[in-house]
C-alpha cells in the first residue's frame, strides 16, 4: 500500500522562504517517489479566519497555487486542489466538531496565544476577537487531512500539534462509530522545518518578517541584506547553528554545502559577505523557478483548469467516503 502525503498552506499572503522550506519542498520531494501518493491543497477557508480582505484572498490563492507548480509539483501524479472546492471537507468538519471536546481546543496554541494577549493588555474578556473559526481551526484541519486518509502530513514545527489534535478525534470517532480513519503523524524536517524570518523570530505572516519566494531579484537581494545580524566584526570566529542566515542557508543545501560555510563561519565570514553568497546560492536555485512564476501569474485561466482537475480527482475519494460516514452517523436513505 502507498504511504499517503498531504498537506496544504493557508492562502493568506505571499508566499515565502519558510512555505518553501516547511512545506513545499518536502512534499514535492515525497511526491517523486513512486511509493507515496499525495495530496496537496490551498487551504483557502482556513484563510478566512484572519483575513476579511477578498481581494487579498484571491491574489494569494493564485500565487501560492502558481508557486507549487512554479517549484516542479507534478499536477499529474500528486492531486492538487482547493479546499474550497471539495464540499465534503466542511461536511466531514462537522461531523469531526461533534467529536472534538472544546477542552481540547481550549488547549490550542493559536487560541491560547490570542487569549494571553488579550489577558496582556488588561481586556475584561479574554476571548476578545476571537472567532469561532479561529476557535476550530484545527477541527477543519483534522477534516483536510482525515478525508484522504493522510499518513504523513509536512508541515512547521508549529503545526505539529495540529496534527496531534487529528489524531485525537480521529481515533474519538473511531471509537464510536468504527475504524473510518487513519490516524496521521507530522513529518518535520529538523533542518529545515521553522526559518526565522528578517528579525530573527520564526518566519510567518503574523509577524511580518518573511522573504518573498519570488520577488524580483533586486528586492529579493534587499530582503536578504535586511535580515537581522548581532555586531561582530569580521574576522571574529562566529556560532553558525541559530544564526539567522546559516539555518536559511541549510534548509536550501546538501550537508556539504552547509559544512562548508560551518568552517567559513569558524573563520570568521564577515556579516556582509555571508548574506551575498545566501543570495547568491538562493537565487541560482531560484531562478528558473521565478521565470516559470512570472509566467503562470500571467495565465491565471491555466492554473484554474490545474485545480479544477486536481479537484475532480479529489472528489472521487471524497465524495464516497462522505457517504459512508453520513451512514456511518446514522444518516443515509431509507430502504
Ligand atoms: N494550518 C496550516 C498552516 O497554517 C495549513 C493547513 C490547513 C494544513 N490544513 C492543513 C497543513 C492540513 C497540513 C494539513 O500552515
Amino acid at each position: 500500500m502507498k504511504e499517503v502525503y498531504l498537506t496544504g498552506i493557508t492562502t493568506s499572503g505571499t508566499p515565502h522562504l519558510g512555505n518553501y522550506a516547511g512545506a513545499i519542498k518536502p512534499a514535492i520531494d515525497a511526491s517523486r517517489r513512486a511509493d507515496t501518493e499525495n495530496f496537496y491543497f490551498l487551504a483557502d477557508l482556513h484563510a478566512l479566519i484572519k483575513n476579511t480582505d477578498p481581494a487579498a484572498v484571491q491574489q494569494s490563492r493564485l500565487e501560492i497555487a502558481a508557486s507549487w507548480l512554479a517549484l516542479g509539483l507534478d499536477s499529474e501524479k500528486a492531486v492538487f486542489y482547493c479546499q474550497s472546492d471539495i464540499p465534503e471537507i466542511p461536511a466531514l468538519t462537522w461531523l469531526l466538531t461533534c467529536q472534538t471536546s472544546k477542552g481540547l481546543m481550549n488547549r490550542a496554541h493559536a487560541y491560547k496565544a490570542v487569549v494571553q494577549e488579550n489577558e496582556d493588555s488588561g481586556s475584561p474578556d479574554p476571548d476578545k476577537g476571537i472567532t469561532m473559526g479561529l476557535f476550530s481551526y484545527p477541527v477543519l484541519m483534522a477534516a483536510d487531512i482525515l478525508m484522504f486518509k493522510a499518513h504523513k502530513v509536512p508541515v512547521g514545527k508549529d503545526q505539529i500539534q495540529h496534527i496531534e489534535m487529528a489524531r485525537d478525534i480521529a481515533q474519538r470517532f473511531n471509537h464510536h462509530y468504527g475504524d473510518f480513519f487513519v490516524l496521521p503523524e507530522a513529518v518535520v524536517d529538523e533542518s529545515s522545518a521553522v526559518l526565522a524570518g528578517l528579525d530573527g523570530r520564526k518566519m510567518s505572516k503574523s509577524y511580518n518578517n518573511t522573504i518573498p519566494l519570488f520577488a524580483p531579484e533586486k528586492q529579493f537581494r534587499k530582503a536578504i541584506m535586511r535580515i537581522k545580524t548581532n555586531s561582530q566584526e569580521p574576522g571574529e570566529p562566529k556560532q553558525a547553528d541559530g544564526n539567522t542566515l546559516f539555518e536559511i542557508f541549510r534548509a536550501f543545501s546538501t550537508k556539504q554545502q552547509a559544512d562548508d560555510v560551518r568552517v567559513r563561519y569558524e573563520e570568521g565570514i564577515a556579516w556582509g559577505e555571508m548574506k551575498q553568497y545566501l543570495f547568491e546560492h538562493l537565487n541560482s536555485l531560484l531562478n528558473e523557478p521565478r521565470e516559470r512564476y512570472v509566467e503562470l501569474m500571467a495565465q491565471p485561466q491555466e492554473i484554474s483548469k490545474v485545480l479544477d482537475a486536481g479537484a475532480e480527482k479529489a472528489r472521487q475519494h471524497s465524495a464516497p467516503f462522505i457517504k459512508d460516514l453520513y451512514s456511518a452517523v446514522g444518516i443515509s436513505a431509507f430502504h
